[in-house]
């Protein structure tokens, strides 16, 4: 593995100075492109991306032959992970993710170990592939849900909309939604390790969900167990540092805990406001957010004024990874993604340059 030619990502999270702020989008692949809803339907299903390292490779570098962006981030899901444990994954066409085997029972949940990583076998031959058909040129970001965000599906069997089994466990058998934790931030750092010895170049943790707790709960059931991933990754690689970045959606007012783990960046959700999250955290960790997806649905010179102001709002101090607060929408216009990519690097070119040294 050999740094990137663009290596404004990795300069960005370890807070090293750049000339422009890298950005790249959560959720860039995806359907909101003509040519990822192509090959998705000449793959078959979705799964069947996930599975076909050469399907992976094609829409990972989909949304970076359009746009300027400044990473790649793994073509994958969270969800693969209980797949493997056994819980048999599906994705219904216009419904969420699904469980076939969902954690109902006591006996269920003891049986649950940490599986073979032969079973994501397919996730590894998929970051092999894309960081050759990468050529160096990006970055690669790998990924993986966070242990709770995870939980959270192998206990409901899909999304809901007020985690009422999760919260029933938590509150009458806490235990035993801690064993199913252990064994998912176990299985976490193995997996987030493959992925760095397969060549990503950074990683990133997915607490899409860690937002509907309590704080005294967000402490226990979450944040615990991601501290628990960031002291078990392997932080270098061939002499390359691997940043880590921990993403809670809603946990804007968990920051200084989340940068107390030991991980390299956090990520924002566009409800934090920036210059009060970077004068919490201090210079620690770098910061990654935190545009509104909802812009985007907006017309394209809000767009470009919408982006100045995250930039002024982060500032040109090092250690920013400019983002959205969470995933795109699948109805974005791309016109905007365009317009949105090219005010990130003009106008914080202009920051940089007139920064005070
Ligand atoms: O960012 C990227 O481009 C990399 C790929 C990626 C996907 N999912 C592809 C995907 C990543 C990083 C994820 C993470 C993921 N998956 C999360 C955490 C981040 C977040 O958005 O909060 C979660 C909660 C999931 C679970 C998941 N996967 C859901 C709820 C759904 C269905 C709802 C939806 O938005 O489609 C998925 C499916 C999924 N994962 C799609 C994509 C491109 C859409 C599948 C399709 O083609 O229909």
């Amino acid at each position: 593995m050999t740094r990137p030619d663009n290596d404004l990502l990795l300069r960005a999270l370890l807070r090293q100075p750049v000339d422009t702020t890298p950005v790249w989008l959560m959720r860039q692949a995806g359907r909101y492109l003509p040519e990822y809803r192509a090959t998705r339907a000449h793959a078959g299903s979705f799964m069947d991306l996930c599975r076909n390292a050469n399907f992976a490779t094609e829409v990972t570098l989909q949304p970076l032959s359009r746009f300027p962006l400044d990473a790649a981030i793994l073509f994958s899901d969270i969800l693969t992970v209980p797949d493997a444990m056994g819980l048999e994954l599906s994705f219904a066409e216009g419904e969420g993710p699904r469980f076939a085997k969902p954690l109902r029972e006591e006996a269920e949940i003891l049986a649950l170990t940490p599986p073979p990583m032969e079973k994501l076998a397919y996730v590894f031959e998929a970051v092999t592939s894309i960081s050759r058909a990468l050529d160096n040129r990006v970055p690669l970001i790998g990924f993986s849900g966070s242990p709770f965000t995870l939980a959270c599906y192998m206990i409901e069997g899909g999304g809901s909309d007020d985690f009422r089994r999760v919260k029933a466990l938590m509150y009458s058998r806490p235990e035993l939604l801690h064993h199913i934790l252990d064994v998912n931030a176990r299985t976490v750092t193995e997996y987030l390790n493959q992925q760095i010895a397969h060549g990503a170049q950074a990683v990133m943790v997915f607490d899409t969900w860690g937002g509907i707790l309590t704080s005294a709960a967000y402490e226990a059931f979450s944040l615990e167990y991601m501290r628990r991933i960031v002291a078990g990754l392997k932080r270098e690689q061939d002499g390359q540092r691997i940043p880590v970045v921990l993403f809670t959606k809603g946990g804007g007012q968990w920051l200084e805990g989340m940068a107390d783990t030991g991980c390299d960046a956090l990520g924002l959700d566009w409800t934090v406001d920036p210059a009060a999250a970077r004068a919490r955290v201090g210079h620690r960790v770098a910061l990654q957010g935190n545009l509104d997806p909802g812009v985007l649905m907006g017309t394209p010179a809000e767009v470009a004024r919408e982006a100045r102001r995250v930039l002024d709002a982060f500032g040109p101090a090092p250690g920013h990874v400019f983002n959205l607060g969470h995933g795109i929408s699948q109805y974005t216009p791309h016109d905007n993604v365009r317009v949105l990519v090219e005010t990130v690097h003009h106008y914080s070119h202009v920051l940089h340059a007139n920064a005070p040294a």
